[in-house]
């Protein structure tokens, strides 16, 4: 194992500051009001010039929301309406995703889909009802791969009623970023061998836009962390060295409270997790936090590092309990109509061919101009949204998902949240609702979801550039 993260993060040592990357929540106040109120927030994509490693490495021009990254938190509470001014100032077209918000169709922000492309200097309005509290996160869905590539994307926060049984709460918007010697961004967003293999993997690990060495914790408190990857392509499996997280909502929605398989926290790019951790090592000892999804390149993502405090009695003596659910209509297991998906393409795959723009294309001829992924033997192109099929309102289905290739792809619907039933025959532990599921390579899963939410909404894989090359489609719900 490797004693520090990738590259350029072992060059650039520095502490983290505790101010600059967290946000402390005093969860022992509940604010009771119940009122709806409206939430009302500035979003600016623009470009920007910022210290992402050690500055003495040099800045990086970077492409984010409100001149930082991540994007500003956007923080409401369960039932709020929430107000979003973008005004693009990027050189190039761009919308904006609120990722695994139920809204409604028209402002989920998909190009030609959804809405026209915002133009640079123009301004758009979003605006919809938070219906399911959790942790969200908001990039483009425009040229995604360089857009999120470059740094634009941050957190959407949207907290329960009734909030507590922790002593503080932290947002790690984790990435990556694929850097130069000299800072800046690598632009080789798109490249054959990216899309045809395992997409755009960094070489630079960030958690909320920063290299970070420490994190300061206090023995015998209870925190809650809400993971976030908004990296283009890389996995993240992190365990927390003595500690033992608790799992208790996946793609922000509420799940049974429990320990994750191995102690392992997997996450897939757009997947969240929110955990608790309870700090029950020792006052002034320091903990790694390893991430080890890839194997052979396993390293420190980050020292838990306790202050000299003496132990607190927080809330890590309680018992955890479950979040409250949010409002998800359960979908109807018997009346429930079977659709199978096969995922098929790129490097080792065994795809020969697949239908581009109409037309039956050989592999080769595919990669050439590049596309390289397909689904149900069909690949879109960029804008292309013809639905692969139809949904009647209100009808339950199950999506039976098949992995023929050599990579893992994390799924991922737009407007519904789903329940993961099964992997390989194997039923799921606990059954979570999700809006994206991570496929190994050649793996099954059974998603099941009732079509209650009208429109033509995106399924595609979140590796950014697989998305680009084919493995998308439009689902229409009428
Ligand atoms: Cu997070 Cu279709 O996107
Ligand atoms: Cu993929």
């Amino acid at each position: 194992m490797r004693d520090s993260a990738p590259f350029l993060t072992q060059l650039t040592r520095r502490t983290f500051l505790a101010g600059s990357a967290s946000t402390v929540i005093h969860a022992t106040l509940p604010r009771e009001s119940s009122a709806k109120e409206i939430g009302e927030f500035k979003l600016i994509p623009g470009a920007a010039s910022l210290a992402i490693v050690d500055p003495s490495m040099g800045k990086t021009d970077v492409w984010c929301f409100n001149g930082k990254v991540p994007g500003p938190e956007l923080r409401v509470r369960q039932g709020d309406r929430i107000r979003l001014l973008v005004e693009n100032k990027l050189p190039e077209q761009t919308t904006v995703h609120w990722h695994g918000v139920r809204l409604p169709n028209s402002m989920d922000g998909v190009p030609y889909l959804t809405q026209a492309p915002i133009e640079p200097n123009e301004t758009f309005a979003y605006e919809f009802d938070c219906l399911d509290a959790g942790t969200f996160w908001y990039h483009p869905h425009f040229n995604s791969s360089r857009q999120v590539g470059r740094g634009l994307y941050g957190a959407l926060i949207v907290e329960e009623r009734q909030r507590g049984g922790y002593d503080r709460e932290f947002v790690w918007v984790i990435s990556d970023w694929r850097l130069r010697k000299d800072a800046s961004i690598s632009d080789d967003f798109g490249n054959l061998h990216d899309i045809t293999h395992a997409g755009r993997i960094g070489n630079t690990v960030t958690i909320n836009g920063r290299i970070l060495d420490s994190f300061p914790v206090r023995a015998g408190e209870r925190i809650r962390l809400r993971l976030i990857n908004a990296a283009n392509a890389r996995i993240f499996a992190l365990s927390f060295a003595d500690h033992t997280p608790t799992i208790i909502a996946i793609d922000g929605q509420p799940v049974q409270p429990h320990e994750a398989a191995n102690g392992r926290i997997v996450l897939g790019p757009a997947m969240r997790v929110d955990l608790l951790l309870d700090l029950n090592g020792d006052p002034g000892r320091t903990y790694q936090i390893i991430d080890d999804f890839y194997s052979s390149q396993s390293y420190r993502f980050l020292n838990l590092v306790y202050t000299n405090e003496p132990k607190l009695s927080g809330f890590s003596r309680e018992p955890i309990v479950a979040l409250p659910s949010n409002p998800l209509e359960e979908p109807n297991l018997n009346t429930a109509k079977r659709v199978p998906i096969i995922l098929g393409g790129g490097m080792m795959g065994r795809m020969m061919s697949a239908k581009v723009n109409g037309k039956e294309t050989d592999v080769r001829t595919m990669f050439r101009s590049g596309i390289a992924w397909a689904l149900n033997g069909i690949a879109a192109t960029e804008h292309t949204h013809e639905p692969l099929f139809g949904c009647r309102l209100g009808q339950s289905y199950i999506l039976e998902l098949k992995n023929e290739t050599a990579f893992p792809h994390p799924m991922h619907l737009h407007g519904h949240s789903f329940r993961l039933l099964s992997r390989n025959g194997v039923e799921e532990p606990y059954r979570p609702w999700m809006d994206t599921v991570l496929l190994k390579a050649h793996e099954m899963a059974e998603l099941a979801f009732i079509a209650d939410n009208p429109g033509d909404w995106m399924f595609h894989c979140h590796v950014l550039e697989h998305q680009v090359a084919g493995m998308m489609a439009t689902i229409r719900v009428e």
